[in-house]
C-alpha cells in the first residue's frame, strides 16, 4: 500500500507539521507500508522529502522543507509526476495522510484537493475540517449541539476593536485569537482593554478574522479521538496540560521545558468517563473522520467546556495526541496504521 505522507506548508504551524511528519515517518510500519514523503515549502511547492524523518526542533532553530524534486498532483487518478522534462510517472498514490496543520491543510482545502482527484485520505473531509478550523464556526456548531462553551465575541471584519457591551459580556482577562490558526500562533493575553487594539493587530497578520475568548479558571484538559476501520469512534485517555509559564503558548508547548503534561491526567473515574463522552460528542458534531484532539476546560466547580477540536493534532515528540493513545493500550506503530486503514475503509 503506497502512502503519501504530506507535511510542511503555506502555515504558520510549517516546523510542526515538519516535526510531526517526521514521528510518524519514523514509527510508520515499513512492512505494510510504502511511503512517499511529499514536503510542501512554505511558498506552497510541492517537493519529494526523502529523510524527512529526521526533521526536529533543534534548541530554538524550527525545521523547515524548503527545496528538493518538484511534484505535481496530477488528474482524477492520482499520479505523482515527477516534473522533469520528460515528466516521469512517479507512481500511484493508494492513500494520502495530510499531516498539515493550520491553513491550507487542516482547513478543508486540502481535501477538497484529493477529493477532486478520487485519492482515499486520512482525516476528516472538506466541512469538518473547515468548521473545526475556524473556532467561530466551530463553537456554533457546538452550541447548537447543545455542547458547553465559554462566552466569546467576533471582532467585526471592519472594527478594530470590540463594542462596551461586547467587553462586558465578556470580562477580563481575555484571548483575543486568530480565528482559523494553531500552536498558539498571534495568540495574545489582554489584561486591560487598552491592549485590545494592539492585540487584535497581531491576530489580524496571521487571520482577518479575529475571535475574543474570555479566559475559563480552571484545568486544561485534552481527549484523543479516533475512528477505527469497521467505524467504531473511540476515545483516549484525556490528558492534562500543567504550564508553569502564563498559559500554554508556543514556547511553551514546543521551545522550553517547563511544559508538564499529565497522560493520562489525574482525574477521577467519573469526569475521565464524561471528558470521553463529550469528545465524541464534539467529533459527531462536526461531523469528523478519521481522528480529532478535543480540548476543554474544567471549572473549579466540576463544569466542563469544550475549547476548541483539532482535525489533524500534533504527533510531534511533545504532543498529548499519540501520548494518549499509547497510554490507553495503542502504540504510536498501530495508531499509524489504524489512521491509515480507516481512510481505505
Ligand atoms: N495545532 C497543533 C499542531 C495541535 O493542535 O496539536
Ligand atoms: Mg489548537
Amino acid at each position: 500500500i503506497r502512502v503519501a505522507v504530506v507535511f510542511g506548508g503555506r502555515s504558520t504551524e510549517h516546523a510542526i507539521s515538519c516535526v510531526s511528519a517526521a514521528s510518524v515517518l519514523a514509527t510508520v510500519d515499513t512492512d505494510r507500508f510504502d511511503v512517499l514523503p511529499i514536503g510542501i515549502t512554505p511558498e506552497g511547492a510541492w517537493v519529494l522529502a526523502p529523510g524527512a524523518s529526521t526533521l526536529a526542533i533543534e534548541g530554538d532553530a524550527l525545521p523547515s522543507v524548503t527545496s528538493g524534486t518538484e511534484l505535481v498532483l496530477a488528474g482524477a487518478h492520482v499520479v505523482m509526476l515527477e516534473k522533469t522534462r520528460a515528466g516521469e510517472v512517479l507512481g500511484d498514490v493508494d492513500v494520502v495522510l495530510p499531516m498539515l496543520h493550520g491553513a491550507f491543510g487542516e482547513d478543508g482545502t486540502i481535501q477538497g484537493l484529493l477529493e477532486l482527484a478520487g485519492i482515499p485520505y486520512v482525516g476528516s473531509g472538506v466541512l469538518a475540517s473547515a468548521v473545526a478550523m475556524d473556532k467561530a464556526f466551530a463553537k456554533r456548531v457546538l452550541a447548537a449541539e447543545g455542547l458547553p462553551i465559554a462566552p466569546y465575541e467576533l471582532v467585526a471584519r471592519d472594527e478594530t476593536t470590540l463594542s462596551q457591551e461586547q467587553r462586558d459580556r465578556l470580562g477580563l482577562p481575555v484571548f483575543v485569537k486568530p480565528c482559523r490558526a494553531g500552536s498558539s500562533h498571534g495568540i495574545s493575553k489582554v489584561t486591560d482593554w487598552s491592549q485590545l487594539h494592539d492585540a487584535i493587530e497581531v491576530a489580524r497578520t496571521i487571520d482577518p478574522k479575529v475571535i475574543v475568548e474570555a479566559e475559563v479558571i480552571g484545568r486544561e484538559i485534552e481527549c484523543g479521538v479516533l475512528q477505527f476501520p469497521d467505524g467504531r469512534i473511540e476515545a483516549s485517555l484525556p490528558a492534562e496540560v500543567r504550564t508553569s509559564g502564563d498559559w500554554y503558548d508556543f514556547e511553551t508547548k514546543y521551545l522550553d521545558d517547563s511544559l508538564a503534561v499529565d497522560i493520562p491526567a489525574k482525574m477521577d473515574d467519573t469526569l475521565t468517563e464524561k471528558i470521553r463522552a463529550m469528545s465524541i460528542r464534539v467529533f459527531r458534531a462536526v461531523d469528523c473522520e478519521g481522528l480529532a484532539r478535543v480540548d476543554f476546560f474544567v471549572r473549579d466547580n466540576g463544569d466542563v467546556l469544550v475549547n476548541e477540536l483539532n482535525t489533524m493534532p500534533g504527533f510531534t515528540p511533545s504532543s498529548a495526541y499519540p501520548k494518549m493513545w499509547s497510554v490507553t493500550g495503542l502504540d504510536m506503530k498501530t495508531l499509524v496504521s489504524t489512521l491509515i486503514d480507516t481512510a481505505l475503509g
